[in-house]
């Protein structure tokens, strides 16, 4: 297709997304709800939203999205991540093995539309992955990853497609090596571009039209220039979607002189749509149970999967005071005093995590 169509028709449903649905439905959970589907999970999706719009902060029903953090391990070292950094967040750093993911999904599998396999850290380290995939796809259910696909190899690519991945995102922040490895530093561009044709070449003998492969690129100041050569050169070599985002920087000279990139620390999301603690499940690398993607220290976590089942942990205190002060805030009702992160969340909008690296940098 025409790159200028397919721009239009992208930048649209990013428009209807962000409008609507304040940027949180994308292109990915419409086809899993459309192609991964069963009346188990429809029934259980309208008893999420019932039961928050009813603010309830006991619930009988299941999150139909989870958030597995396959591992807090990186081979990079971008400087505005939290990993990148080096900071653990006050937790082991780990893969998280077969058996654990197995015994999380065997709990929650037939209700969950989505699993997304990464949070912090780098999803392709860790060697149990496939298996991980496989077995979420023998439960129906949609599964992507973002990757700074600088670990793929020829075999590791053709078992990432036999296990039926469904969308993939390739994080690359440049079109060449020069700007590529100012922010993705320890990556090596030239090596990433044979991978993700190697990918692409694998594609084109698959079956079926998946995987739904994605080139992410966070625009900076140094690399918003390459945005047009670089947006060209992706759909050339058959990238399915080309998204330059905002960033998160913490240094101002970082922020792109095009206002429709600017993004600062911190800009509120509308929270009073906040529905994860209702419908989402965060799982770290350590079994720690998170409100949201958005927390990264262990002090945060609501609970953990290492020595609690998911029923007691579904609605124990944390997870219900979170319900109770989102409902709050929705409600524009004075907020009960809380240590958990959503308070702070919906009390100031800036996401969890964020404070604490505005403070670092104050
Ligand atoms: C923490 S990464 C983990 C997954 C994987 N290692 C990767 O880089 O794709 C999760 C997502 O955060 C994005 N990310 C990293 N630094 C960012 C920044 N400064 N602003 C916005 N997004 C960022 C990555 O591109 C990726 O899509
Ligand atoms: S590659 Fe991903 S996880 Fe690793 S440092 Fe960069 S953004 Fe963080």
């Amino acid at each position: 297709m025409n790159i200028i169509i397919r721009r239009q028709i992208f930048r649209i449903l990013n428009w209807v997304s962000r409008h609507f649905f304040a940027s949180r439905l994308s292109f990915s959970h419409i086809q899993a709800f459309l192609f991964n589907n069963s009346f188990k999970k429809f029934f259980n999706f309208l008893h999420v939203h019932w039961s928050m719009h009813q603010g309830h902060s006991i619930v009988t029903c299941h999150p139909y999205l989870f958030v597995l953090e396959v591992t807090n391990v990186c081979n990079l070292k971008c400087p505005f991540c939290l990993t990148g950094k080096g900071i653990s967040g006050n937790r082991e750093v780990r893969h998280m093995k077969f058996e654990e993911a197995k015994k999380i999904l065997d709990e929650v599998g037939p209700y969950l539309y989505f699993l997304q396999v990464y949070t912090w850290g780098e999803p392709l380290l860790n060697k149990d992955l496939i298996k991980i995939i496989k077995y979420a796809k023998q439960k129906n259910i949609y599964v992507m990853l973002s990757t700074n696909a600088t670990a793929m190899t020829h075999e590791y690519n053709k078992s990432l497609l036999e296990a039926g991945i469904d969308y993939i995102m390739l994080a690359i922040d440049g079109g060449s090596e020069n700007t590529y490895k100012q922010y993705r530093r320890g990556g090596d561009f030239n090596k990433v571009l044979a991978n993700v044709n190697d990918l692409l070449s694998q594609c084109k003998h698959q079956a079926t039209n998946t995987p739904f492969i994605e080139w992410q690129y966070i625009v900076f100041r140094h690399n918003e220039h390459e945005i047009k050569t670089t947006e060209k050169m992706a759909y050339e070599i058959g990238i399915n979607k080309f998204t330059p985002l905002p960033a998160y920087v913490e240094n101002k000279d970082w922020l792109p002189e095009n206002p429709e990139y600017r993004t600062d620390l911190g800009n509120p999301e509308r929270l009073f749509n906040c529905d994860r603690p209702w419908s989402h499940l965060n799982v770290r690398a350590d079994g720690g149970v998170a409100s949201c993607c958005y927390t990264f220290f262990k002090k945060d976590d609501f609970s953990s999967f290492v020595d609690h089942s998911f029923h007691q942990i579904w609605n124990n205190e944390k997870f219900q005071q979170s319900r109770r002060i989102i409902w709050q805030s929705r409600k524009k009702t004075p907020l009960e005093q809380s240590e958990i992160a959503c308070y702070n969340c919906m009390k100031t909008g800036v996401r969890p995590s964020f404070i604490e690296i505005s403070n670092e940098n104050a």
